[in-house]
C-alpha cells in the first residue's frame, strides 16, 4: 500500500554518492526531503539536481536534509555528478541513493508500472522531524518540479508545526497567515500579538509570526 500523509517514513539503508547511510540517522532530529528522478543523465533530472544543490543553503537554513534517488549504481551517480556541477554551476553536496533493487522505491511507491515499469517516476516526500510523511507530490518525468515551491511548503510546515498558523492560498514569505481552526478566537488574540483580523469566525488573518 502507497504511504499516506501522516504515515512513519520507512527507515531504510542505502549505498549512495557519498556512501553508506541509514536514512534515520541521516535525517538526525531534523527535516527531510527524499525524492527520485527517472535516471542519471538525462536531461530534466540534471537541472533539477542542479536547482536542488544551488538551494542548498535555503535547505540548510530550514534544518531540511535532502537525499535524491534513482535505480542507477553509485558508479553511474558520481560519473553524473559532475556533469552536473560542470553544466549547473554548482557543487552537489547531498548523497544520490543507488537503488539498484528497487527497495526503496517500492516502500515509497514511486514506480507506477503505467508510466514505466523500471524507471522511478518523480515523487518527493518531505518528512517531518517525527519521521512522518508531511507531503508528497509526484510529477510526470517530463516535468522538472519547482524547488521554490517545495521551500514554501516546508516554510508553511515548519509554521504549523511551530505556530499553530496554516497558510492561505499563494501564500509567500512575508504575508499575513492564518489562525487554525483549533484556536478560538479570544485565545488566539493573546496568541498573537501582532493581532488578529476576524473576517468570518473561521477565517482568522495574523501577521506571519517569525517576522
Ligand atoms: C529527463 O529527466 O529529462 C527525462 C527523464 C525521463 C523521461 C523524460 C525526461
Amino acid at each position: 500500500m502507497s504511504l499516506r500523509l501522516g504515515d512513519l517514513a520507512p527507515n531504510f539503508q542505502a549505498e549512495t554518492s557519498l556512501g553508506p547511510i541509514d536514512f534515520y540517522e541521516y535525517l538526525g532530529d531534523g527535516w527531510g526531503i527524499l525524492f527520485s528522478h527517472p535516471a542519471d543523465f538525462t536531461p530534466v533530472c540534471t537541472t533539477e539536481l542542479g536547482k536542488t544543490a544551488g538551494l542548498q543553503e535555503e535547505f540548510a537554513k530550514r534544518h531540511v536534509k535532502v537525499l535524491a534517488l534513482s535505480v542507477d549504481s553509485v558508479e553511474s551517480h558520481k560519473t553524473w555528478i559532475n556533469d552536473i556541477n560542470e553544466t549547473q554551476h554548482v557543487t552537489v553536496g547531498f548523497p544520490i541513493i543507488a537503488d539498484k533493487d528497487k527497495s526503496i522505491a517500492n516502500a515509497y511507491d514511486m514506480i507506477h508500472p503505467n508510466a514505466s515499469e523500471t524507471f522511478t517516476v518523480r515523487s518527493l516526500f518531505i518528512i517531518g522531524p517525527n519521521k512522518k510523511v508531511k507531503l508528497f507530490i509526484t510529477y510526470p518525468a517530463s516535468t522538472g518540479r519547482n524547488f521554490v515551491e517545495v521551500l514554501r511548503v516546508i516554510d508553511s510546515l515548519q509554521l504549523t508545526a511551530n505556530y499553530s498558523v496554516a497558510t492561505p492560498a499563494d501564500w509567500k514569505e512575508g504575508e499575513d497567515v492564518i489562525v487554525v481552526p483549533a484556536v478560538k478566537t479570544e485565545d488566539a488574540i493573546a496568541k498573537f500579538p501582532k493581532g488578529v483580523k476576524v473576517v468570518k469566525p473561521y477565517l482568522r488573518y495574523t501577521p506571519q509570526p517569525n517576522k
